[in-house]
């Protein structure tokens, strides 16, 4: 089978009436447990406190780079953040727009990435910040129609007609994301929001590496996969997600201090991966990440490795390959990617229409990993069993299971926004 009708096989799956042999949607059938455990060292010791945790954290965080996303690296140099643009009277005078760039000045041949930070216009002192990566340029993101269009290479949409020609957006590409920002709602909350597009950090396909932050920043200067370990486009916007927190902490009217990452989806499993490496995140946000995000991957519910590894070559280091149809075998899951957030707060959000995700597989990472929690005093998700549609659980792991499809809505920032106001406020 071709790749692109792999792809293309992946992406209907959500809506798949009669899923295909290798795809389970039975609960009954669900399997591969037990966990590799959080609380034992590589050595067996057991542990017993938050000290022991901080050194096993270690080796789950090297688990995590070595199998499933790849290794970060030191790029040289540091980064250089420009104000581009600016605008006092944004979303009809509820917001202070700025533009930033992001650039490599010792990578040049990184053309760099665009945030875009909206502030209270209104607000007396700096203010906490949700920081979140985009699937399209900030020109999509906001109702406002002002921006240049982002002239970055982008993916079709069969969606929206007529958005996306030859890959690069069209006029008509305005506003197609602005609601899974709900900018004027998180605005008038409190919040700040700055986001990034993936693309300008990566464009999402196979060979999408080649124009790539991670081909500029490679020792080879071309190859980025030299070592079975070397990051994936995952790792890269995830580094992304951070700059943009660097964006924050340099902007007077921000509070970063008190900063959330955020995103859907392939980008939920980024927002995971930037906590988790990414400290200075106080709230982490998994919305409908699934496989190879919050969803406890040898459950062998929904999407499967074999398939996310063929449809998605470039998201995970190669070594993670090597679990195509072979989960079990995994050293980690997906409760250790949310063990590591803690003490941290973090966010769980899935869809009950979002099977392809495994929801409660979802849950499920939550709830093993809030014995670590449990070590610093914390409760976790606080409830045993998977909750019903609509009834948000937990304090410093939350989650819900929201009605309706894979996607962000209202409804979850709502919960997002009364996660910070409780945490933060
Ligand atoms: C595909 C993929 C998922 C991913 C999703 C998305 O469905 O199989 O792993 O989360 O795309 O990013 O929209």
């Amino acid at each position: 089978m071709t790749r692109t009708l792999l792809l293309l096989l992946t992406l209907s799956m959500m809506s798949e009436a009669a899923p295909p042999p290798d795809v389970n949607y039975d609960e009954s059938k669900v399997g591969n447990l037990p966990l590799p455990p959080l609380l034992q060292m590589a050595d067996g010791s057991v542990v017993k406190d938050t000290a022991g945790w901080e050194k096993r954290r270690a080796e789950v965080m090297e688990l995590l780079t070595e199998h499933l996303f790849g290794r970060t690296p030191e790029i040289a140099g540091g980064s250089k953040i420009s104000l581009i643009s600016e605008k006092a009277d944004a979303l009809s005078g509820l917001a202070h727009r700025k533009i930033y760039r992001v650039t490599l000045p010792q990578h040049p041949a990184w053309k760099g990435m665009e945030v875009m930070l909206h502030t209270p216009a209104a607000a007396k002192k700096p203010v906490p910040v949700f920081v979140g990566v985009s699937f399209n340029g900030n020109h999509a993101v906001t109702t406002d129609t002002d921006l240049p269009l982002s002239t970055t290479w982008c993916r079709e949409s069969p969606k929206e007609k007529g958005a996306v020609v030859e890959h690069r957006y069209t006029e008509l590409s305005r506003g197609i994301e602005s609601s899974r920002w709900p900018l004027t709602m998180i605005l008038k909350r409190g919040y700040a929001v700055a986001t990034y597009y993936y693309g300008d950090v990566e464009p999402d396909h196979e060979e999408g590496w080649k124009d790539s932050l991670r081909a500029a920043v490679s020792p080879t200067g071309a190859a980025t996969v030299i070592k079975p370990e070397d990051w994936g486009a995952i790792g890269a916007w995830a580094w992304g997600l951070s700059r943009a927190l660097d964006v924050c902490a340099q902007d007077t009217a921000v509070d970063a201090t008190h900063a959330a990452c955020m995103g859907h989806s392939r980008l939920g499993k980024t927002s995971l991966w930037a906590g988790a490496q990414d400290t200075r995140f106080s709230l982490v946000i998994s919305n409908n990440s699934g496989e190879g995000g919050a969803a406890i991957a040898r459950r062998n519910f929904g999407e499967r490795t074999a398939r996310m590894v063929q449809a998605f070559p470039h998201w995970f280091c190669d070594a993670h390959d090597a679990y195509a149809d072979n989960e079990a075998a995994m050293p980690y899951d997906a409760h250790m990617l949310i063990a590591v957030q803690a003490p941290r707060t973090c966010y769980i959000a899935s869809a009950e229409e979002d099977r392809w995700a495994d929801p409660k597989g979802e849950f499920l990472s939550g709830l093993y990993a809030s014995q670590v929690y449990a070590l610093y005093g914390k409760t976790g998700v606080g409830v045993k069993d998977w909750p019903p549609v609509n009834v948000p659980v937990g304090d410093s792991i939350g989650y819900h299971l929201r009605t309706g499809l894979h996607d962000v809505l209202d409804y979850d920032w709502q919960q997002y926004l009364n996660t910070a106001d409780k945490h933060w406020k």
